[in-house]
């Protein structure tokens, strides 16, 4: 099964301390770290999942990695409320507080340094995010994944992708037509797309993985500004 989100969290009702449950994250999490792990071994420092949702995933890799800390983040009130009561809930030492980031902002990396953030992130973590929001969202998390990684920092995004302006898969297109018929500002993007909204931000692709249920985990890393290839 697919592990689509729109309503999100909603599968079950909150628990009292306000912690929500998405059921895609019970199907996804496990293969995501696997390629996570890849990318993040051997770092330590500062990685931000933009978008976290629930906050779910940020607790169980956090628990994978002790040497890195996360900070989750949401732009959402019932969503930043869920990820802080399932980080008091986890009682671990390297999950930070959430911080509240909206996306669509090209300058929350200063938003979120002025809110006591990081200063300069070894990775950037998002998934299933930019499907589900306007395309002023991917803009605003690739220029701000250019000023708020550091140099040979990853961006690593999660979801359903199109490839060469195809879908991957019918199911992905059925989806993609819902998403939009849901909000006209919302669709499936386009792996060329983002290659040149990195470009314009200063990071290159370097890697597709393809993931259970048709999606794809894109790896996106910044350049320094001595590296010529590409
Ligand atoms: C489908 S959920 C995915 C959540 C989580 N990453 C996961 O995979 O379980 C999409 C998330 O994106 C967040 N989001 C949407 N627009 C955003 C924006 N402009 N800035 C930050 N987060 C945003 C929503 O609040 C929601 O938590």
């Amino acid at each position: 099964m697919a592990d689509y989100v729109v309503e999100f969290g909603k599968d079950t009702p909150p628990l009292p301390d306000g912690r929500l449950d998405a059921a895609a994250f019970h199907r996804n999490h496990v293969p995501i770290w696997a390629v996570l792990e890849r990318f993040l071994a051997g770092q330590s420092g500062d990685v931000l999942e933009a978008g976290s949702g629930t906050g779910q995933h940020v607790i169980f890799f956090a628990r994978q990695s002790p040497d890195i800390v996360w900070w989750p983040s949401d732009f959402n009130d019932n969503h930043l409320k869920s990820i802080a009561a399932w980080r008091a809930h986890a009682g671990l030492d390297n999950v930070r507080p959430p911080l509240s980031i909206d996306l669509s902002d090209p300058a929350w990396p200063s938003a979120m340094r002025e809110a006591g953030g990081p200063r300069d992130l070894a990775a950037i973590f998002c998934a299933n995010v930019i499907h589900i929001a306007p395309w002023r969202v991917a803009e605003g998390l690739f220029a701000g994944a250019g000023s708020g990684l550091r140099a040979d920092g990853w961006l690593l995004l999660y979801g359903p992708f199109k490839r060469d302006g195809k879908h991957t898969a019918l199911s992905n297109a059925v989806f993609d037509t819902s998403l939009r018929a849901q909000d006209a500002e919302w669709g499936v993007r386009d792996v060329g797309d983002l290659e040149r909204l990195a470009a314009g931000a200063g990071l290159v692709l370097r890697e597709i993985v393809e993931m259970p249920a048709n999606n794809l985990i894109l790896a996106f890393r910044r350049q320094r500004a001595d590296d010529v290839s590409a």
